[in-house]
């Protein structure tokens, strides 16, 4: 029985070290499979936002997400992801992110130099969404590297390997970018931004997140209503002072807390004035805005 078992993992090794390209495929598969979202993620659509991204997957139209941190940016690319059955690669941009980064290299791995695919060339492979998450941060170089990837040509030069990779249909790329963030030094040029449709998010109508934070949160509507006030009140100190409002994801903090016993007056305190500032005028202010309310 043992020896059988042992036969039949030997034959099965061989088969792999003999057909290196089928193990290849196994890795690129694998790759691939963390990419795909199973379930459906929970979304609730505030505009037309999933009609147009639709349209927009359908003309092979790049999209930048527009909008404040914690708005809902990256659940909808998950949900939109799910909805079109595409998996979704998603880059975290920074300003150390290179071009190689991206497409790929070859590590040196025993005495052989082997290629490995960056999550840019595995999303063109497999027909991914590409999502590169505030790509304002990424090097100048790093962002000239996805042009030829928004045009007609829509081909990623592998520089490293000579090679150039057609993108199938399904390929599409999708860029977010904070317009409060926009500095001289920090600002996606035409060229780049000329490229994309832009699809603007802001935080959700009141009673959308108050559904929202209920969902998320799994507190009771009342609750719901108070924190979404306190995040409206909070957002109108946006410009005195606050650099930007409070965002959704905070409120879901919020009422996560509060769903597992904290007091709402502390709860605000730890998901609301503390995160978003140093500033303790501001932070009393806000102090003041939850006992008000709750
Ligand atoms: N329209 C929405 N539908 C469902 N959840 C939302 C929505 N907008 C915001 N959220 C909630 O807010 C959180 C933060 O949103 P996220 O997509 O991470 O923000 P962003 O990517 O814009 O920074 C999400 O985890 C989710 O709980
Ligand atoms: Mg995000």
């Amino acid at each position: 029985m043992r020896d059988s078992d042992d036969q039949k993992r030997l034959s099965h090794e061989s088969r792999f070290t003999h057909h290196a390209s089928s193990l290849f495929m196994a890795t690129v598969e694998q790759a691939i499979e963390k990419h795909i979202i199973p379930l459906e993620p929970y979304y609730l659509p505030v505009g037309k936002e999933v009609g147009l991204f639709e349209a927009a997957y359908r003309g092979k139209l790049p999209v930048m997400l527009k909008g404040p941190t914690g708005c809902g940016k990256t659940r909808f690319i998950e949900y939109m992801a799910w909805r079109l059955n595409r998996p979704l690669v998603t880059v975290a941009c920074h300003e150390d992110l290179s071009a190689t980064d991206l497409v790929g290299r070859f590590l040196l791995e025993g005495d052989e130099t082997v290629w490995h695919d960056g999550p840019l060339t595995i999303a063109v492979k497999h027909g991914a969404i590409c999502y590169l998450d505030e790509v304002v941060e990424a090097r100048k170089d790093t962002i000239v590297l996805i042009h030829p990837l928004t045009d007609d040509r829509r081909i990623l030069p592998v520089e490293k390997r000579g090679t150039i990779l057609q993108a199938p249909d399904e390929f599409m790329l999708v860029v977010s970018y904070n317009p409060g963030y926009q500095s001289v030094l920090k600002d996606l040029k035409q060229s780049t931004r000329q490229r994309f449709i832009g699809l603007e998010f802001d935080y959700p109508p009141a009673p959308l997140e108050a559904d929202i934070l209920m969902h998320e949160g799994k507190i009771d509507e009342q609750t719901a209503r108070d924190l979404v006030l306190i995040g409206e009140k909070v957002r109108n100190l946006k410009g005195h002072g606050l650099e930007e409002g409070v965002s959704t994801r905070l409120l879901v903090y919020a009422a996560q807390l509060v769903s597992s016993g904290i007091h709402p007056h502390l709860a605000c305190e730890v998901a609301i004035s503390s995160p978003i500032t140093d500033d303790s005028e501001l932070q009393r202010s806000i102090r003041e805005i939850v006992t008000t309310v709750i």
